[in-house]
């Protein structure tokens, strides 16, 4: 190994010595077809085929989900792995040495203390699951099996009791520990020093439920009283190895719950997820006491699709759903929310009315952007002053959109619900930072124009294969544009891919399709560009290929003169119906010339 080989480097090296077909193979029936393999996606259940892997290309895509990259975004992908994971695994695999980071002894000294602050966390844990055997946690055992919670799931979780101080005195934890594991236990959050240099417990006569990593380490824990009492929870502070905005209880143990059924359920408190789970909701995770994260978000959608938050139905649980919103925007998972009865919590509902009816309350949920939309309707209402709060209020979720589709999909479909046109709500949006409020109230809104807002339409056969040209062929970008072709996929996925490519053209003149590939970010643009490169047929013969591209786009061209044409003539014929009888005669007779011609022109000269 070269010595100064930089990561890239062995980062390609890796790759082009693994073997995508192999790597997948271990965990995929595969079968060669053609020029590529296929078999049953790993990432979403299905029953036919629609998996295939590219050794050529050293690529993989599924047909049926979208899912697709190279050997490491499998690895991470199905191993759960991150980057330097997987090229790590992926590296020992084919005997390929990784340059060890040159390490500091400050750094080293520092990952050896982080280890001792995990080896100790490790050993509250044991001891304090432990003592929850022993007969002065009597009243810590009778507390569980009075919330319900069976043998199984104390040790699933590995839930302790921390004595009292009247059962063990001050420091049961602390006393055991040598001295450097005490310096350790410190900093970690598990030993407190009082004012006279005295190191005591932080734990005290509480039920302790450890909070583990994915990897299944202990890194901290929550501590819930007995009973009544102030503060109800105690938790282990945010240490160098505790940080509660990245960290899920019950990930660990409930991740393959989840990633079986694609779908994980946020519940707020410890014994919602406890409680849940021993009545066989098995799909959940819960935040630590905190506000949800998109760091949260981002560790859970390696493990489903779809997250279903299941609030307290009361203000704050509705104010924690939709301050979610944002961070689900930016990670590009799909939401919903279901809202407990008032009064309930997750714990409390599945206790009395059981699994069923949570089940049902979860299938009911709503999607993220009709809750929220519901939620501001209700209270702003929808008169014209409702209407600029509402959008007011949508401005950061808009913001938050992780990429122009799906700004377009939001405004979309916020505008439809509010009776105006996407480009309108575009237009208030863009209209920077709301006035100052001691400022005279800002001028009404326009009133709403009441119309067909366009979807986010799939792409038709022939839209597609437009777009597909123009992926594949760039440098007929000007001229399709010329031909109108923007207004032939407009409001798709094709108009923001054709406008992303319209500026890589730009910037750097030339580009090749699979360019563009590399320079999307994910998502529906990227799936489709890669769907297109995977489908499209090899180049033959270059002069025969040359004359073949110019006939087809001359054809495309001619689809998209009576595209418009025919776009245009249903858009008069609209207007004309919606116009009201006895309403202006002389606009009705100029729409209907216009209609008139451009039927002619759609029929052909005539001969
Ligand atoms: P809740 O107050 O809703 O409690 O707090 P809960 O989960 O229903 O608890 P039980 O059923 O009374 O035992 C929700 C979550 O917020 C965190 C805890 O993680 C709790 O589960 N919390 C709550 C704290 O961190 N500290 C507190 O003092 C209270
Ligand atoms: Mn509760």
């Amino acid at each position: 190994m070269a010595i100064n080989e930089s990561r890239e480097d062995i980062v390609a090296r890796v790759k082009e010595r693994a073997d995508i077909v192999q790597i997948i193979g271990e965990v995929v029936d595969l079968k060669k077809s053609g020029a590529r393999y296929l078999g049953l996606c790993p990432f979403h259940g299905e029953k036919t085929p629609s998996f295939s892997v590219h050794s050529g290309q050293q690529f993989f895509h599924c047909f049926g989900c979208g899912e697709s990259g190279d050997v490491f975004s499998f690895m991470m992908k199905y191993h759960n792995l991150d980057f330097p994971s997987a090229l790590k695994e992926l590296a020992a695999k084919y005997s390929i040495a990784l340059p060890e980071r040159p390490r500091s002894a400050e750094q080293a000294k520092q990952d050896q203390f982080k280890k001792e602050m995990y080896a100790v966390s490790e050993k509250a844990a044991a001891l304090y699951s432990r003592y929850l055997g022993t007969d002065k946690a009597a009243g810590a055992r009778a507390y569980l099996t009075e919330r319900g919670i069976p043998k199984d799931i104390l040790t699933r979780f590995g839930i302790g009791y921390a004595p009292s101080v009247e059962g063990e005195g001050w420091d049961y934890f602390t006393d055991k520990l040598t001295e450097s594991e005490k310096k350790a236990s410190l900093e970690a959050g598990l030993s407190v020093k009082n004012d006279r240099g005295g190191v005591y417990d932080r734990f005290r006569d509480r039920v302790l439920f450890p909070i583990y990593e994915i990897s299944g380490q202990v890194c901290g824990f929550g501590g819930r009283i007995i009973g009544e009492g102030q503060p109800k929870y105690l938790n282990s502070p945010e240490s160098r190895i505790y940080n509660k905005s990245k960290l899920l209880l019950g990930l660990y143990q409930q991740k393959d719950a989840i990633r079986k059924k694609n779908q994980a359920i946020i519940v707020e408190g410890n014994f919602d997820l406890i409680s849940l789970v021993c009545n066989g909701c098995e799909n959940v995770v819960a935040p630590l006491g905190t506000a949800l994260t998109r760091e949260q978000l981002r560790l859970l959608k390696r493990f489903c699709d779809e997250i279903v938050l299941l609030f307290d139905g009361d203000e704050a649980g509705v104010k924690a759903a939709v301050r979610s919103v944002p961070h689900f925007l930016a990670e590009q998972v799909s939401g919903r929310v279901a809202l407990l009865p008032e009064g309930h919590d997750p714990d409390t509902f599945v206790r009395e009315r059981g699994l069923v009816a949570v089940e049902e309350l979860v299938a009911g949920a709503e999607t993220l952007p009709e809750f929220v939309f519901g939620q501001l309707v209700k209270e702003y209402g929808l008169t014209l002053d409702g209407k600029s709060k509402i959008v007011e209020e949508l401005r950061p979720l808009v913001k938050a959109a992780a990429s122009p589709l799906q700004r377009t999909v939001v405004i979309t479909h916020f505008a439809e619900q509010l009776g105006i046109s996407a480009e309108q709500l575009d237009s208030m949006l863009d209209r920077s930072v709301p006035p100052p409020v001691e400022e005279a109230p800002p001028p009404p809104p326009e009133p709403p124009v009441m119309r067909a807002v366009e979807q986010i339409e799939p792409l038709s056969k022939s839209q597609r294969r437009l777009v597909e040209f123009m992926v594949l062929n760039p440098s007929y970008l000007g001229r399709l544009e010329d031909g109108g072709l923007r207004e032939c996929i407009a409001g798709s996925v094709g108009e923001v891919l054709f406008l992303q490519l319209r500026s890589l053209i730009a910037e750097h003149g030339e580009i090749e399709p699979e360019e563009l590939l590399s320079k999307l970010p994910g998502g529906a643009e990227r799936e489709l560009v890669s769907d297109l490169l995977l489908e499209a047929p090899d180049a033959g013969d270059e002069h025969e290929a040359d004359s073949l591209i110019g006939a087809e786009a001359e054809e495309l061209l001619e689809w998209m003169r009576v595209y418009r044409l025919q776009r245009a003539s249903r858009q008069l014929l609209d207007q004309i119906s919606g116009m009201k009888t006895g309403g202006d005669f002389s606009l009705l007779q100029e729409l209907l010339q216009k209609k008139q011609n451009i039927d002619r022109e759609l029929k052909g000269p005539e001969l």
